[in-house]
């Protein structure tokens, strides 16, 4: 596992089900070519699976992740990965219970949970994402929305060094929508401080983060860092954000 402890923030690339091996080699060129990066931030890019094997050993100033893992270890799961092979291509995270798995694939806070236990067997850190409808969130349920989530999808053998949680609300999801900062630092809080299972985990936000507002939201006290969809596809955006 890496020391989490050692990085001020996390900044994480979800592709998504995006780019191409042409994408893929223009973005990586691109990559290699920043100079003076960062060292206490954490960057972490994490493409769709089957370009992971171009970025192996490539681009040391990035770790890289998978978008998700199965739930077994091996066997006849058509179509699935495992975290194994995850390992084998050099991941050292994996985002887990994505909403748009959730929602799509109907993806149970169990499965999410024994996912994230596999990636941590094979040291590989989960980032568990969870967050509330637009509608749990007018009927004023997302922290308790939050703490279920969070309860039953993070495994017995996680813990604050292992894990990390990403808050996501589904509504601010490719909407342009965020919460207020005042929201978004009060849920980081409330997960961090107040739900027992992910006392003084590391918490990201994700859901509509691009370059014009992430300077605010990663400067919050209870924000570790970001996950980004839309805007990590977009190279000059990309680079905006690593250089804030
Ligand atoms: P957007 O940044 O496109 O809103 O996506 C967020 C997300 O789902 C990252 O996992």
């Amino acid at each position: 596992m890496l020391d989490l402890e050692k990085y001020r923030k996390i900044i994480v690339a979800n592709w998504k089900m995006n780019g191409s091996i042409k994408f893929i080699n223009d973005f990586s060129e691109k990559l290699a070519l920043l100079e003076n990066l960062e060292e206490s931030t954490c960057r972490i890019i994490c493409p769709p699976f089957v370009y992971l094997q171009r970025f192996r050993d490539q681009l040391n100033n990035f770790y890289f992740g998978g978008q998700e893992c199965s739930q077994f270890d091996e066997g006849a799961f058509t179509g699935n990965i495992s975290a194994k092979m995850l390992k084998d291509l050099n991941c050292n995270f994996c985002i887990v219970g994505h909403s748009e798995r959730r929602k799509l694939l109907n993806e149970q806070n169990f499965e999410v949970s024994k996912k994230s236990s596999n990636c941590i067997n094979f040291n590989i850190h989960p980032i568990i994402c969870v967050g509330e409808t637009l509608e749990e969130k007018n009927l004023n349920k997302t922290r308790e929305i939050i703490e279920k989530q969070i309860n039953e999808s993070v495994p017995e053998n996680a813990n604050k060094n292992n894990t990390i949680i990403a808050y996501e609300p589904i509504w601010a999801i490719g909407t342009g929508l965020t919460p207020s900062l005042e929201e978004i630092d009060y849920i980081h809080q409330f997960i961090k401080k107040d739900i027992k299972t992910s006392k003084d985990y590391k918490i990201l936000y994700g859901g509509s983060v691009k370059s014009s507002n992430f300077k605010e939201i990663i400067q919050l006290t209870n924000v570790d860092g970001t996950l980004i969809g839309g805007a990590s596809v977009i190279f000059d955006e990309f680079k905006k954000i690593l250089y804030i």
